[in-house]
């Protein structure tokens, strides 16, 4: 490929050496079960959140389910997230047993709208799951505005945001729990799964620790039924290496955007908005345009990688119909999924492989 979409092949190759004595020390102590990188990674974690606890688990798929669970989020209850998002946030909240209940974005940063969520609430509403989508946190005092006063807990999906700011915190400190995923691609990922909860509040981050371990808080004693997700010795100690360059990293994806942006004005695209009180990590860089497949079929041709999250919006999935959300009423949704696309994005892209990407969009607009 002519320049890929992400590129984890030459990351690997920059830190191969650090990543083979950490998995070779790791092999050589034997501690693979919740061992020392799991542990250090917790506490890394949690201080670079800056939230009391952090818990390693199996995947972000599974950091939802088992934190919805921790809330005590089960039968009968609705919890409201959206569909502008990967299937997992909506499956978890089935996992959990209860039902989703899906709401619209706004159309600037593609976040959870927060007229639509009191909109939504019902009686039965127990959880509110916003997703910080692309990068870009979610508007969450007007979440917590709404939730807070009505006794509903709020799980933040930071599956694609490590290290984004709301008016200076952390995503993933502001709700009762955040959740993130260490899914190869991520700004911070691991060479196969995993995953980690961040909460202040004491008794989820005990909950959530006794059902990553089959309900044990205690070795032996089974306290309930839980499930075997716990965040795997050597993929802790691979995230540890990446923390360390994660804020370098998000810092150069910002200046990648800004490029895109001063590269890419023109009437036919919007590019991504900031909010002035955010921090966007640019996870994705995704673009507005109603002339998307034209854009899409230029990049093509021209060997460019790129991808259209989310053109198929998971409500629309046959798992979600079966559930009858596809006929959720969400029109920004629905109007961008035939809008957006997303540019190659990765910490080692250089300025000249972002203009040729640049002007390859331009080209099918002109
Ligand atoms: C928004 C969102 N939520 C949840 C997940 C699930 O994470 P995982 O793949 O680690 O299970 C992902 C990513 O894959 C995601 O992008």
């Amino acid at each position: 490929m002519g320049i890929p979409l992400v590129d984890l092949k030459s990351e690997y190759l920059e830190l191969r050496e650090e990543v083979l004595a950490a998995i070779d020390d790791a092999l050589q102590s034997m501690q693979l079960f919740l061992g020392p990188n799991v542990q250090a990674l917790e506490s890394e974690w949690g201080q670079f959140c800056g939230v009391e606890h952090a818990i390693g688990v199996g995947n972000g798929t599974e950091a939802l389910h088992l934190s919805l669970r921790a809330m005590g989020v089960g039968a009968g209850d609705e919890v409201i997230t959206v569909a502008w998002t990967f299937f997992a946030s909506i499956e978890a909240i089935i996992h959990a047993g209860a039902t989703p209940v899906l709401v619209d974005i706004e159309p600037d940063y593609f976040c959870m709208d927060p007229t639509a969520l009191e909109a939504a609430i019902s009686d039965r509403t127990r959880a509110v799951m916003p997703v910080h989508i692309y990068g870009h946190p979610a508007d969450m005092d007007a979440i917590k505005g709404v939730c807070e006063p009505r006794g509903i807990k709020i799980l933040e999906d930071v599956a694609q945001a490590h290290g984004a700011k709301y008016k200076g915190r952390a995503a993933g400190s502001i709700g009762d729990a955040g959740v993130f995923s260490f899914y190869m691609s991520k700004n911070l990922s691991a060479y196969g799964e995993g995953g980690m909860v961040t909460t202040n509040d004491d008794e989820i981050a005990a909950d959530v620790r006794m059902l990553r371990d089959h309900g044990q808080r205690q070795r032996g004693t089974f306290e309930c039924v839980g499930y075997n997700s716990r965040l795997d010795e050597l993929q802790a100690a691979i995230v540890r290496i990446k923390l360390r360059r994660l804020a370098e990293n998000n810092e150069k994806r910002r200046q990648h955007a800004a490029l895109y942006d001063q590269l890419l004005q023109h009437d036919e695209i919007i590019t991504p908005k900031v909010a002035s009180d955010c921090e966007h990590v640019f996870h994705l860089y995704t673009l507005r345009s109603r002339r998307r497949d034209e854009i899409a079929a230029a990049l093509q041709a021209a060997d460019i990688g790129f991808a259209t999250h989310y053109a198929d919006p998971p409500h629309k999935s046959p798992a979600c119909a079966a559930y009858g959300l596809d006929k959720a009423n969400l029109p920004v949704t629905e109007a961008l999924a035939d809008e957006i696309i997303s540019l190659p994005m990765y910490p080692g892209l250089t300025e000249s492989q972002i203009e040729q990407v640049a002007e390859t969009v331009l080209s099918a607009l002109n």
